[in-house]
Parts: C-alpha cells; structure tokens; sequence
C-alpha cells in the first residue's frame, strides 16, 4: 500500500501553482452531460476524484474524450438507454460527488438512478436536502439497495427552502431545475466559490441562473442547453493548504493561480496568529514567523465567506505549533476530529470535546507513523510531518490523492522532503539518502 514518507524541519521556499477546484470540476463534469453538444472543459484538476467521475459519465455513454492532462471533452448526446440508466461502480460508490449526477440526469432525462453517495468519513452525510428539493420540483425518490432512484412526469418550478446550507443540494437542486417549466428559488442557498462556478458553467450552455453566490439562486427553466468551452476556477482548498503548510514549516512560498477573494477567511486568520500574507491579482505569498513561534487563535468553522470546514485540519495543525491555547469549533460536520489522536502520536496536545477542540500549543512536532483517516486530515499530517523534528510515515494516502494533484510532487519543488513508498524497504533508503 503506499505512503507517504517525510522528513521534517525544512521550511518551504519556493513557487506552487494551483491546480483547478476539485469541488467545482465535480459540479461541473456532473453538469457537462445535461446538453447533446460538446462541453470542452479546462483546468480540471487530475485528481482520483475526477477521474472517477469521468468514468462514471464515460459508463452511462456520454462521449469523454481527453484533450490533455486537465482538458477534456464531454458529449452527453450518446447517452443511450434512459429508461434503464444507472450509475453504479464499485468506484463511483466511493466518491460524494455521484450524487451530482443524480440532479444532472433528472433534470435532463427526468429520471436518474445512482448509487447512494460514499465520500470522506467526516460526518453522516445525508442527502435528504438532496431529495426534499427534487421532491419540491415534482419527482418521486425512491432510496433502496443502495441506490437512489428519482423520476418525474413534469418538472415545474418551486420555491425550495434549505434547512441547512448545504452545498451539495444547492448545486444539485439547481442543475435539477435547469430545464423545469418556470422559475425555482433555492434559498438558504450555500454561497462557496464553487457553487458560482457551475451556476456560470450552465449559464454559459445557456441555462438561466441568477443569484449563484448569494443566499437565494432564481433558475428559469429553458428548452435546451448548447455545448460551451469553460475554464474552471483555481482550488480555494489546495491553496489554503499551501498556506497553511508555508506557515506550518516557517516558510516564504508564492501561491500562484488563485483568486485572492476566496481565500480572504484563510488569510486573515493566518495575518492574525503572526504569519505575512501578501496579496497579489492571481498570487498569495505567505511568510512564517521568522524563527518565532506563531500566535493562538480561535477558528469557528462556518459556510462560506466563514473559515471553510476544509481547511479545519490544517489549521488545526498549525495552531498545534502556536504558543498559546486555541480553540476550533467545527460546526459543520459531526465527526472531524478523527486526526487528532494520529496527531497526539508527534506530540499535539489536542483535547476534543463535542465539537470543539482544544489545542494547547508545542514547541515541535516529533515524526511518527500515522494514519490518514480522511482527505483533508491527511493532508494535514502531511503538514505535521513536514514541520516534524524526525521521520514521519503515512499510510492510507489514497485519500490525499483524491484530492490533490501531484501533492508530493509540489512540496518537493518547495524544498519538503517527501517520497510515495511501498515497502519497509523504501523508507530505510529514503531515510538513507536524506541523512
Ligand atoms: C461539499 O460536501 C464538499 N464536497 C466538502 O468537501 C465540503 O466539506 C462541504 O461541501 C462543505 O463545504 C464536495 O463538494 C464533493 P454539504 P457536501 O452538503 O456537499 C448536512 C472535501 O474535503 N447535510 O455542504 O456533502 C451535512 O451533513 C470535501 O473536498 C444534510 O443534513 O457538504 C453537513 O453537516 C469534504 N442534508 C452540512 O449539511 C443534506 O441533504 C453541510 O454539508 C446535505 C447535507
């Protein structure tokens, strides 16, 4: 199984690019089949993810061709056999965003089967905000052995209120509402960067979408969509975690292809604990503390413009080495703190208590072997490790490859030490060669 292994204590220094959002492009290729034109997507970034989705799309028929590594080409149009479509993949049930398709193929088809959604084990992740928005449209869902069936003799638009925000059923209630006669309103809508760039997405193929980004997103039903070319945004989430990670190791590394208004949340609380933020048109760079030791904080996780639930670990991480007692309350998700005990294993002393955790600062981390228990949590130890005094392993990276592309490919141009292994073997030559 691979893992990654690092060697601690070298601050990051250098130049990262950021790839496209992983959020957004899950969206986006749900939404590329709702047309019988050619979508020409690009920036997708080349995460497991993706291409998971991709071959899900490719399975039901639509036309995926590769034009490069983050370029790619849907055509929806061959899609055969509605009567009897299903998305079903022994892959496809690992992944959150199968369920984009269930919006995409109702609205187009007004019927969708796809196997009910797996994903990160962060929380109990339920859909029925999902379901209750296309019930409100007029379809029938049916949740049974595993799949999630909904069909509808009419589509007609609604007022749908979401109890919760939740940015899963505001893109797929929108995408559901694509072709629905008259106007839906989906409000208490999530307002994240990337709900705007699949709003924009569809907008493009000629869909009639208003309000994406605000708290109320109005949908006009049309007739038909036309193919488009679209570029998706940079990742908000893979930039923070390089932001975190150059203040985490005392760094000074340039954040480049972001858009610095997404990341205003991360920013500031990385200016407010002593780190250096400065702001470019498409670029952030961050400084670290210059040999001191960062300040404590408090971090309230909340829906978009708030501090993102995402960035929760890799905050957490960082604060672990402030000199001081800081608190993270995690009001999204129920089950996010999992990566506190692998953390405990280099030395954190993190209390959690419901859905706060207590972090009381150290000097340094020391390295371990440590689990992976989630995406953004791995991601996080990666950041652990590469402030580490010592060696740390860490296993389960298949979660961390879900969502960052070329992961250790990028921190090893910034000076970090890491390297994928397999074998007990390959640790001891790494440890060799790095001294
Ligand atoms: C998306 O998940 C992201 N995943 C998550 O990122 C992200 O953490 C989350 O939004 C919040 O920003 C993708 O976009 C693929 P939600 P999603 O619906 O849509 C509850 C990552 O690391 N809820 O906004 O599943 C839910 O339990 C991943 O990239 C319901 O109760 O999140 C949660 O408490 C992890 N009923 C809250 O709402 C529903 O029908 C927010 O969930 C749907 C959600």
């Amino acid at each position: 199984m691979e893992q990654y292994v690092i060697k601690g204590g070298t601050p990051l220094v250098g130049e990262v690019t950021i790839a496209g959002a992983k959020n957004a492009a899950l969206g986006i290729l749900a939404a590329a089949v709702m047309t019988d034109k050619e979508c020409i997507i690009e920036n997708v970034p080349n995460v497991r993810d993706t291409r998971v989705l991709l071959q899900a799309i490719k399975e039901i028929g639509a036309t995926v061709k590769y034009i490069d590594e983050h370029t790619v080409s849907i055509c929806g149009g061959t899609i055969r056999n509605i009567d009897t479509l299903c998305v079903d993949d022994e892959f496809i049930r690992k992944i959150r965003a199968s369920y984009y398709l269930l919006g995409a193929l109702l609205g187009k088809y007004k019927r969708s089967q796809v196997a009910l959604p797996g994903g990160c084990d962060i929380g109990s992740r339920p859909i029925d905000l999902h379901i209750k928005g296309f019930e409100a449209l007029g379809a029938h869902v049916t949740v049974g052995k595993g799949m999630v069936t909904a069909t509808a003799d009419r589509l007609v638009g609604k007022h749908v209120y979401l109890d919760k925000i939740s940015v899963g059923a505001t893109i797929n209630i929108m995408m559901a509402a694509v072709f629905a006669e008259g106007k839906t309103t989906i409000e208490n809508a999530a307002k994240e960067p990337h709900i705007v760039d699949v709003a924009n997405f569809l907008n493009s193929m000629g869909a009639n979408i208003k309000g994406a980004g605000t708290n109320e997103i109005r949908i006009r039903g049309v007739k038909e969509l036309k193919g488009t070319e679209y570029s998706i945004i940079p990742d908000q989430i893979e930039a923070g975690t390089f932001m975190m990670a150059a203040a985490a190791t005392d760094g000074n590394v340039l954040i480049k292809n972001v858009i610095p208004k997404h990341l205003e949340a991360i920013s500031s609380k990385l200016t407010e604990i002593g780190a250096t933020v400065e702001e470019y048109d498409d670029s952030v760079r961050v400084i670290g503390c210059h040999g001191k030791r960062l300040r404590p904080t408090q971090i309230i996780t909340q829906p978009y413009p708030g501090f993102p639930t995402d960035m929760q670990p890799q905050m957490a991480v960082t604060l672990g080495l402030s000199d001081g007692t800081s608190v993270i309350s995690e009001n999204i998700f129920e089950n996010r703190f999992k990566y506190t005990d692998e953390l405990a294993r280099m030395g954190a002393r993190i209390k959690v208590e419901g859905n706060m955790a207590i972090i009381s600062g150290v000097e340094s981390y020391s390295g371990a072997t440590v689990v992976a228990p989630d995406l953004r949590a791995g991601a996080a130890l990666v950041i652990a490790g590469l402030a580490a005094e010592g060696f740390t392993v860490i296993e389960d990276i298949k979660y961390i490859q879900r969502g960052y592309e070329k992961f250790e490919e990028k921190l090893r141009d910034l000076g970090g030490q890491i390297e994928i292994v397999e074998t007990e073997k390959e640790i001891i030559k790494f440890k060799l060669k790095v001294g």
